[in-house]
C-alpha cells in the first residue's frame, strides 16, 4: 500500500486541516483528528518553546485515550508545521521534540527540508512539504520529501498565483507521490474535486477560523463569516511574502487595501523572538478566497460532519457511489 493510500485509510474523508499561525492550537487539532482528518498546528504557536513539549504530550495522550475509548472510530494522525528559514533559531528545539514523540507527518514551509526529512525519517515519520511552483516542487521532491502540499491561487495566508488545474497536472507529469492541494476549498464537493484533478488530499486551512475551538478573535471570525472572495487581497506587504488577507482587516488598521506598498522580503524574521510580523497576524486577517462558503460559526466536529455530508453527496451524484 502507498503512503497515500495508507494515510487516507486513516481518515473519514481525505482532508488535512493545515497549520494557521496564532489560530491552531491542540484543542483544534484534537477536534480535527477525532471528526476522521488530519490536524495541523505550527510548532512557532507553542510559545514559549518548552511549551511544545506540553502539546505534544497532551495530544498524543489525548487521542490515544480517545482511540480506546472509541476502537469504531478512525482517529487520525496530527501533523507539526515547521518554518525552514534562517532566523527560525527554534528549528533543532523543535525538530527534537517531534523526534521524542514521534509526530506522524511533519508539514514544512519555506526552504527545502533536508534536515527535516532525516529527522522525521529516523523515527518512521513523514514529511509534507509546501509548494507554490513547479520549482520548489522539485527541490522538495530532491530533499527527500513524502509528500507535496500545492498552495493554489485563492489560498489563505502565504498563497501562490497558480490555477490548480495548471499547477496539479504539471507536477503529475513528473511526480507520483501523495499530493494535498490547497486554495480555496471550504466545501465537500471541492475535496472530491481535488481528488478528480489528480490530488489525494484537500488541505483546507479558512474553513477552520470560524469554529469556536480556533483561537481567533470573535471580531476576526465574525469577518470572516460577512466576507466573499471579493474581500480577499493578496499583499506582500505584512510579511515579505504574497498572502491573502481580509479586506476590512486591512482597513480597520487605518491602511488602504487598494493602494498597499511592497514589502521587502529580507525583513522575514521567524523563531524565538516572534515573527517580525506577528502583531501583523495578529491585527491583519489571513483568510483564502473560500470566505463566501462560510455562512456561521460552527464546532468543528460540525464543520467536518457537514463536509463529510458533501463529500459524500457529490460523489453519490457524480459516480453513483
Ligand atoms: C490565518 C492563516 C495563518 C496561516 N499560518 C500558516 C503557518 O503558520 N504555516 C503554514 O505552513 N501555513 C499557514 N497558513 C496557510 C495554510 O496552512 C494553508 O496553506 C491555507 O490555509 C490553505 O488555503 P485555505 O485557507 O483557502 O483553505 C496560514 C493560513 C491562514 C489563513
Amino acid at each position: 500500500m502507498s503512503f497515500a493510500q495508507a494515510l487516507k485509510a486513516q481518515l473519514d474523508i481525505p482532508v488535512i486541516g493545515s497549520p494557521l499561525f496564532i489560530i491552531s492550537n491542540p484543542r483544534l487539532v484534537a477536534e480535527q483528528c477525532k471528526s476522521g482528518i488530519v490536524g495541523s498546528f505550527p510548532a512557532l504557536n507553542a510559545r514559549p518553546a518548552e511549551v511544545l513539549e506540553q502539546w505534544l504530550e497532551q495530544l498524543t495522550t489525548e487521542l490515544a485515550e480517545y482511540q480506546s475509548a472509541n476502537p469504531e472510530k478512525k482517529v487520525a494522525p496530527f501533523a507539526v508545521n515547521q518554518i525552514v528559514h534562517q532566523s527560525n533559531d527554534r528549528l533543532q528545539h523543535d525538530l527534537q521534540m517531534c523526534a521524542k514523540y514521534k509526530v506522524p507527518i511533519m508539514i514544512t514551509s519555506l526552504r527545502a527540508p533536508h534536515e527535516a526529512v532525516e529527522v522525521a525519517h529516523s523515527y518512521g515519520g513523514k514529511v509534507f512539504h509546501d509548494v507554490i511552483s513547479v520549482r520548489h516542487a522539485e527541490k522538495a521532491i530532491e530533499a527527500g520529501v513524502d509528500g507535496l502540499i500545492l498552495v493554489c491561487a485563492g489560498a489563505g495566508g502565504h498563497a501562490g498565483t497558480l490555477s490548480p488545474f495548471a499547477l496539479v497536472s504539471e507536477v503529475r507529469k513528473f511526480y507520483d507521490g501523495p499530493i494535498a492541494l490547497s486554495g480555496s476549498i471550504s466545501r465537500g464537493e471541492h475535496i472530491l474535486a481535488a481528488e478528480a484533478m489528480g490530488a489525494d488530499f484537500a488541505y483546507m486551512g479558512t474553513r477552520f477560523i470560524a469554529t469556536p475551538e480556533a483561537n481567533a478573535d470573535q471580531a476576526y471570525k465574525d469577518m470572516i463569516v460577512n466576507s466573499s472572495a471579493q474581500d480577499v487581497v493578496y499583499s506582500n506587504l505584512f510579511t515579505g511574502v504574497h498572502g491573502n488577507y481580509l479586506r476590512g482587516s486591512i482597513e480597520n488598521a487605518g491602511l488602504d487595501p487598494a493602494d498597499l506598498p511592497v514589502a521587502d522580503k529580507s525583513t522575514m524574521s521567524f523563531g524565538s523572538g516572534g515573527s517580525s510580523k506577528s502583531k501583523a497576524w495578529r491585527d491583519i486577517w489571513g483568510a483564502g478566497q473560500g470566505v463566501g462558503n462560510i455562512d456561521a460559526v460552527q464546532p468543528t466536529a460540525q464543520v467536518i460532519a457537514e463536509l463529510k455530508r458533501e463529500y459524500l453527496a457529490a460523489r453519490q451524484r457524480l459516480l453513483g457511489a
